[in-house]
């Protein structure tokens, strides 16, 4: 991914060459790529050697500021290439379509995704919370034995793309979208939910214990420093405990650094 460097090799003054990324994220066809404010004149030429770079990029976009407000979505700038945000992405056999800028989507969690599937044993009902696009229902249902996997999304643009991609994936009956606001939803029991909303991660969880069967597994993203992984896992136990449920951590996973020091964890919990 770095390949585009080389290309640009000799043609940026050195202090620039410097600042340029060693990565970016490929959602389907569109490559995204966080610049610095001194690269701000150069997005021209950084993204034609991107696109002459991977061949099967055919849009260039520059993050404008990171994923903000209740839907996490994030303003993007085409740089290169074709006029158009929406895309299809591949993923663990299953091909998810987005608008990039309108719903928020990470390649980067393509592992924990799997990750989770590999826990979920035969029969079980599962709740994905903050569903977006539909990647963690869809690898879940198509990776597992789980009976149903119903996903709950607040940002209908993403839940629209969430019901198109169950019928592309084939996945209807197995996977259910619901449209709204998880703490309004009022039926459902379920053996395991997942939670992936990071920014708000464990304060979240009393919104859905009320959803969870007793012994029923918990797995919560949140966002900590390295100086303290445990600090969610912590405040999960204490949260269960004031909503009269026991709470047993069962494992912290790293899944993701956004930051110098700082990770995205998946907290894995058994909740009685
Ligand atoms: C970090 S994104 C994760 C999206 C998706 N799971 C993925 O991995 O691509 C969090 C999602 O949670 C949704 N969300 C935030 N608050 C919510 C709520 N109270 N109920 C349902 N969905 C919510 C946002 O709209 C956003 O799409």
């Amino acid at each position: 991914m770095s390949a585009y460097r080389e290309l640009l090799r000799g043609k940026l003054p050195e202090k620039e060459f410097a600042l340029l990324p060693r990565s970016f994220d490929v959602i389907g066809d569109i490559a995204i790529i966080e610049l610095p404010r001194e690269l701000a004149k150069r997005v021209k030429i950084i993204g034609a050697a991107i696109m002459e770079s991977l061949h099967n990029v055919k849009v260039v976009a520059v993050e404008q500021g990171s994923h903000t407000g209740k839907y996490r979505r994030q303003k993007l700038r085409i740089i290169a290439g074709e006029k158009r945000l929406e895309t299809v992405h591949k993923e663990s056999g299953m091909v998810l379509g987005l608008e990039v800028q309108k719903c928020y989507f990470s390649p980067r969690l393509g592992s924990e995704r799997l990750r989770i599937a590999g826990l979920v044993k035969q029969d079980e009902k599962l709740l994905v919370v903050g569903s977006g696009v539909g990647p963690y229902p869809l690898i879940i249902a198509k990776h597992s034995k789980a009976s149903q996997v119903v996903g709950v999304e607040i940002n209908p643009v993403a839940h629209k793309f969430a019901v198109q991609n169950v019928i592309k994936n084939k996945l209807q009956g197995r996977v259910i979208c619901i449209k709204g606001d998880v703490s309004k939803l009022s039926e459902g029991e379920f053996d395991r939910i997942v939670m992936a909303i990071p920014h708000e991660g464990v304060s979240l969880v009393p919104s859905i214990l009320r959803l969870l069967k007793k012994g029923g597994f918990l797995h919560v993203l949140d966002f900590t420093e390295e100086s303290d992984i445990d600090a969610p896992s912590r405040k999960l136990v204490e949260l269960c405990k004031e909503n009269n449920r026991k709470c047993k951590i069962l494992a912290t996973i790293k899944a993701g650094q956004p930051g110098v020091r700082r990770y995205r964890v998946c907290i894995d919990a058994k909740v009685s």
